[in-house]
């Protein structure tokens, strides 16, 4: 199975368009070593011309046309994207739907919670009715019997539906009182060489039965936020706490890195940062930490082989 990092920052990016916090700034002055990211999105292959994509973030544009196998010439009119799957109905992994809106129809992977958010708050679905058959919905079940599925025309690569404890959006009515089916993550194998990745971008808290998945998987892309519960509060760049927004913090008691010390099968990689996380800083003690815990960050343009 090919992976592809398309977006491998948090919602905002990195540099964030309106953010001079520590990161942003010396990233945009030249002040620190850093990588510049967009939102977080990654597609998966099992042969490099057929492509899923997982979560469409609004930098979707680019990220084509900074990965040019999504992209080839046989038509016209032509994409290398099979369908499209989402984790949640988050602003940063939705709004890309409307600038894929010239290449209607798409079929969108989605639990009922995501399905009803972008039908309801966030109307998407209904909005895309109007380009060329728009959206067509398949289900992701979240129950034992029925939360494995497949892309049609890409059955080699078998998706399990893991619910998980993060939140809604701030948009949702489910916000703040999440229900199984609002975050999920996903557990991608391919069946012809056995390579399993667990993605999730989002994760608040990580049950005993994701802790079980997460251990058996060859890779995981987890939740790479923030390094403190309250970096946004302290740079004065927001108001709300990782937790607040179901996202675990990586350093301290509890934390991200503790947990994955307790993993030792998988390779692990850290995902969907936020621009305030001093881990985006090459030079960073942070980033040493984590260099020492042998855990890697992503960046855009990285590719995983499984
Ligand atoms: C999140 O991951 O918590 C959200 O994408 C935050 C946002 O709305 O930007
Ligand atoms: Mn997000
Ligand atoms: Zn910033």
């Amino acid at each position: 199975m090919h992976i592809q990092i398309l977006g491998s920052a948090a919602g905002g990016g990195f540099p964030q368009w309106n953010c001079n916090c520590n990161n942003c700034r010396g990233l945009r002055e030249g002040t620190i070593k850093a990588q510049a990211r967009t939102q977080s999105s990654i597609a998966v292959s099992p042969d490099g011309v057929r492509w899923i994509l997982i979560n469409t973030s609004p930098d979707i544009r680019q990220q084509i046309l900074d990965f040019p196998p999504l992209q080839p010439g046989r038509a016209v009119r032509d994409t290398a994207i099979n369908g499209i799957v989402l984790v949640d109905s988050q602003i940063d992994h939705a709004t890309g739907l409307l600038m894929l809106r010239e290449g209607c129809p798409h079929t969108i992977y989605c639990t009922d919670q995501v399905y009803e958010d972008l039908s309801t708050g966030f109307p998407i679905f209904k909005m895309l009715e109007h380009w060329n058959g728009g959206l067509k919905r398949q289900r992701i079940g979240i129950d034992e019997q029925d939360r494995v599925f497949v892309v049609e025309n890409v059955p080699e690569l078998e998706f399990t539906a893991i619910p998980i404890l993060s939140n809604a959006p701030p948009y949702s009515p489910r916000r703040d009182n999440t229900h199984p089916g609002d975050n999920i993550a996903l557990r991608i194998r391919d069946s012809r060489t056995g390579g399993v990745l667990l993605y999730a971008p989002g994760l608040g808290k990580i049950e005993d039965s994701t802790r079980n998945l997460m251990a058996e998987a060859d890779c995981l892309l987890v939740d790479g936020t923030v390094w403190n519960d309250d970096e946004m509060l302290r740079a004065r760049a927001g108001t709300r706490r990782g937790q607040d927004m179901g996202h675990l913090a990586q350093g301290g008691e509890g934390g991200m890195v503790t947990f994955l010390d307790g993993l030792t099968g998988p390779r692990k990689i850290l995902i969907h940062i936020n621009n305030t996380n001093p881990i985006l800083n090459e030079e960073s003690p942070e980033r040493a930490l984590l260099d020492e815990h042998g855990i890697e960050v992503a960046f855009d343009g990285m590719s995983i082989s499984l």
